[in-house]
């Protein structure tokens, strides 16, 4: 690959993942791009281009300014946004990402990554260890909008032998940029105030568990695949990849321990029904075998790692 471009890079995990993959690839060979135009810190050493992933030609401009011969697509409405604005979820996370797979498909692209999420589960899906072949009847536009970006990689993997890879990630905890509206960021803002209060109120219940992932694991587990030999790949767009599972009173508990006085009340709203449709923890036996996954971080020691990081921003007003 001699160019990777980046589409929704100053999100969550586009304001780390370029990084990582400037890190690999090269500063000059990792465009960034995204609808926002505001300088994303960590990404300001290279080069950026705005690029709205619903309009084609605004893709298509970049692409060929750049000669681009792969591409992370990461533009997304996540699931508590697409409640409120279905249609906007809708209209970003489906024909923003027939856009990028057509270009692929017409520029012969050599490798696109598009992640998929735990919101591919539904209800009915078995809720413990769920397995990777399992039942996809999610509730949420944004849950709709995974489960068909997975069918329509996997057919343009299939009808055009395009090199399209992708996991179902868990909720995704950081410290370097806010998480852009999903339901799982109640696991992140947990850790801001923690550290600004000492005290948050949690929009999901005590006992709600989900699987969450630490971002050197995302970054880990993204780069990983997105390296992997593409030939000994059974799945594609589609991996369960585990990390850790908890419930809220355990999250608390593990600040606990580093913030004693820290105290926890709950407020449950509309992404309670979210939190509970979807799994407690995945069996990713197929993304260990197939490429080798293997995560790193457990609860206390990602708990230990957020609270010295998101302490030293606050000593400096950054938070
Ligand atoms: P985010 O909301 O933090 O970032 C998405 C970025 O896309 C934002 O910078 C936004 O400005 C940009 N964007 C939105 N509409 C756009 C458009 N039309 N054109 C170009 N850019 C646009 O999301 P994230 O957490 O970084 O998620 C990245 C990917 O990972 C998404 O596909 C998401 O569904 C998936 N994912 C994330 C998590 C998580 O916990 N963060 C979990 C599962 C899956
Ligand atoms: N973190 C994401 C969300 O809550 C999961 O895809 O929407």
């Amino acid at each position: 690959m001699k160019k990777i471009l980046v589409v929704g890079a100053y999100g969550q995990i586009g304001s780390e993942l370029t990084v990582a993959l400037r890190n690999i690839y090269g500063v000059e060979n990792v465009i960034a791009s995204d609808k926002k135009t505001e300088p994303c810190e960590s990404l300001k050493n290279g080069p950026f281009a705005y690029v709205d992933a619903t309009n084609k030609d605004s893709i298509l401009e970049i692409v060929k300014k750049y000669k681009i011969d792969a591409i992370v697509h990461l533009a997304a409405i996540l699931s508590a946004n697409g409640e409120k604005n279905p249609m906007l979820a809708w209209n970003v996370n489906m024909n923003g990402l027939l856009n990028v797979l057509e270009i692929a498909r017409e520029y012969k692209m050599e490798r696109v990554f598009v992640p998929s999420s735990i919101a591919v589960f539904g209800p009915t899906t078995p809720a413990d260890n769920t397995p990777q072949e399992t039942i996809l009847q999610p509730t949420t536009m944004y849950g709709l909008t995974k489960v068909s970006g997975e069918l329509l990689c996997n057919y343009y993997v299939n009808k055009y032998g395009l090199d399209i890879r992708g996991v179902r990630y868990p909720g995704i905890i950081s410290y370097d940029t806010l998480p852009g509206g999903g339901t799982t960021d109640y696991a992140v803002a947990i850790y801001y105030d923690a550290i600004k209060y000492k005290k948050y109120t949690c929009f999901v219940k005590a006992d709600t568990m989900l699987p969450m992932m630490y971002m050197p694991d995302c970054l880990k587990a993204s780069t990983d695949l997105f390296q992997a030999d593409f030939s000994k790949l059974k799945h594609h767009c589609n991996f369960n990849v585990g990390s850790m599972s908890f419930t809220v009173t355990e999250l608390a508990a593990s600040i606990k321990k580093y913030i004693p006085d820290f105290e926890i009340i709950y407020a449950p709203d509309y992404r309670q029904a979210i939190a509970d449709s979807w799994p407690n923890s995945l069996d990713d036996s197929a993304a260990r075998k197939e490429w080798g996954w293997k995560p790193s971080y457990d609860l206390d020691s990602m708990t230990r790692d957020m609270l010295e990081k998101l302490g030293e921003k606050h000593k400096k007003g950054l938070i």
